[in-house]
C-alpha cells in the first residue's frame, strides 16, 4: 500500500513539474517579447503539453540559468531567442548535451552546433521592406537620410540592415539620398554587398543597442550636429518599433524638421497608435502567431521523433541551420484596419481612430 502510494506520489509530482517544452525569451521589457509570450499561452492553451516560458531580462547569465533550470526540469525541446547570439552557444551546447533538441526562435543563435532548427520570419526582407517604403516617398535627389540599427549582438540586426542597404546603397551611390548620420555607412557607399565585418563597423556607428533610450539620444546628438539643410524633409532607418517612436519623438521636437518618413517593425500597439496619429510613417507586421505556431508544431514533431519538412536554411557560422520562415507584411496608415483589425491580431477598440 505504501509502496504504491509513494508510486503514485512520484507520479503526481513529476507530472507537475515534468516540462516537455522549455520556451526561453530575451526580456520582458520590450513588448515583442511579451507578445510572444501571450501568442505561445494561447496556443498551448488546448494541447496536452507542458510548457513553462522564462525571461532573461538581457542577461546572458540569466539565460543560462533559464536553461539549467528546465533542463532539471526535464525538458525535450527547448525553443529559445537568445539575448546575444554568440553567448548562448554555450548554453545550448549544455542542452544538447542533456539530450534536448534546441531550436533558436526568431534570432539565430551563432557558431555552435547545437541549434537543430531556426524558426525565423524573412528578416532580410523585413529591412528591404523598410528601404524601399523610404525611397518609394522620396522626391527628386539629395533626399537627407538617417540611419539607425538594432543591437550588434543580435544577428538580426545584421539581416534588417542587410536587406535595407541593399534598396538605400543604390540610392545613395546615385544621389537620390544623401547620408547625414553616418560616416562608416559613407565609405561603403560604392559597395552593395557588405562582408560582416563592413556591415559591424556601420552598425556598430548608428545602433540603438535595441534601447528607446539610447535611439532618442543618438537622434538628438544627429540633430544637435546636423546643419540646417540636412533638415527639411527627411528620411529615417528606424530598425523596430521601439526605437522609431524615440527617434520619431526626438525628430519632431526639432523646429528644422519639416516632414519626416520613419520606418518601424513589429507592429506594436503603442507604434500602431503613432501610425494612425501620423507620427511613425509606417511599420512591418511579423504575425506571430505563425511563429509560435511553426515552433509548436517542429517541437511535437522532435517529441514524437518524427522529421519535419523545412524551407529554409541559415548559416550561423558554424553549420547551415534548416530554418521555417514566415512572410512579413508592410503596415501604413492606408492598410492597418486591414492587416491588423480585419485579421483578428488586435481589436479596434484597442485604438483611437
Ligand atoms: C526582433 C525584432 C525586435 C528586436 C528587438 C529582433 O531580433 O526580430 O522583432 O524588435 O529584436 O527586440
Amino acid at each position: 500500500m505504501k509502496k504504491i502510494l509513494l508510486a503514485l506520489l512520484l507520479l503526481f509530482t513529476f507530472s507537475v513539474f515534468a516540462a516537455d517544452i522549455g520556451i526561453v525569451l530575451p526580456t520582458k521589457d520590450e513588448p515583442r517579447w511579451v507578445q510572444d509570450e501571450t501568442r505561445f499561452k494561447d496556443a498551448l492553451k488546448d494541447t496536452d503539453y507542458s510548457v513553462e516560458v522564462l525571461f532573461s531580462q538581457s542577461s546572458p547569465a540569466r539565460e543560462r540559468e533559464n536553461v539549467e533550470a528546465l533542463i532539471a526540469k526535464g525538458i525535450k525541446v527547448l525553443i529559445i531567442c537568445p539575448h546575444d547570439a554568440v553567448a548562448a552557444a554555450a548554453t545550448v551546447e549544455m542542452a544538447q548535451k542533456a539530450g534536448v533538441k534546441v531550436i533558436s526562435y526568431d534570432r539565430l543563435i551563432l557558431n555552435t552546433n547545437a541549434v537543430d532548427y531556426f524558426v525565423t520570419f524573412d528578416s532580410v526582407e523585413v529591412g528591404r521592406a523598410q528601404g524601399r517604403f523610404l525611397l518609394e516617398n522620396t522626391y527628386g535627389a539629395s533626399n537627407p537620410l538617417y540611419i539607425y540599427a538594432g543591437a550588434l549582438s543580435d544577428n538580426n540586426s545584421f539581416l534588417f540592415f542587410q536587406g535595407a542597404w541593399e534598396v538605400l546603397q543604390p540610392r545613395i551611390a546615385s544621389g537620390t539620398f544623401r547620408l547625414i548620420n553616418s560616416s562608416e555607412a559613407l565609405k561603403q557607399k560604392a559597395k552593395s554587398t557588405l562582408t560582416r565585418e563592413e556591415m559591424a563597423g556601420i552598425i556598430g556607428q548608428i545602433t540603438t543597442n535595441w534601447d528607446m533610450t539610447v535611439a532618442r539620444s543618438k537622434a538628438e546628438d544627429n540633430l544637435t550636429r546636423s546643419k540646417k539643410t540636412d533638415k527639411g524633409t527627411v528620411f529615417i532607418l528606424a530598425p523596430n518599433d521601439g526605437t522609431a517612436r524615440s527617434i520619431a519623438d526626438a525628430f519632431s521636437k526639432d523646429r528644422d524638421i519639416k516632414q519626416y518618413y520613419v520606418t518601424g517593425q513589429d507592429a506594436e500597439k503603442a507604434s500602431i497608435q503613432y501610425v494612425i496619429d501620423g507620427r511613425q510613417s509606417m511599420s512591418v507586421f511579423k504575425d506571430v502567431r505563425l511563429l509560435v505556431k511553426d515552433s509548436i508544431n517542429l517541437a511535437q514533431m522532435l517529441l514524437q521523433g518524427k522529421t519535419p519538412t523545412t524551407t529554409a536554411s541559415y548559416s550561423n557560422g558554424t553549420k547551415n541551420v534548416p530554418a521555417i520562415q514566415s512572410e512579413i507584411q508592410v503596415v501604413t496608415k492606408d492598410n492597418v484596419k486591414k492587416v491588423l483589425i480585419d485579421s483578428g491580431y488586435y481589436k479596434e477598440s484597442d485604438f483611437r481612430w
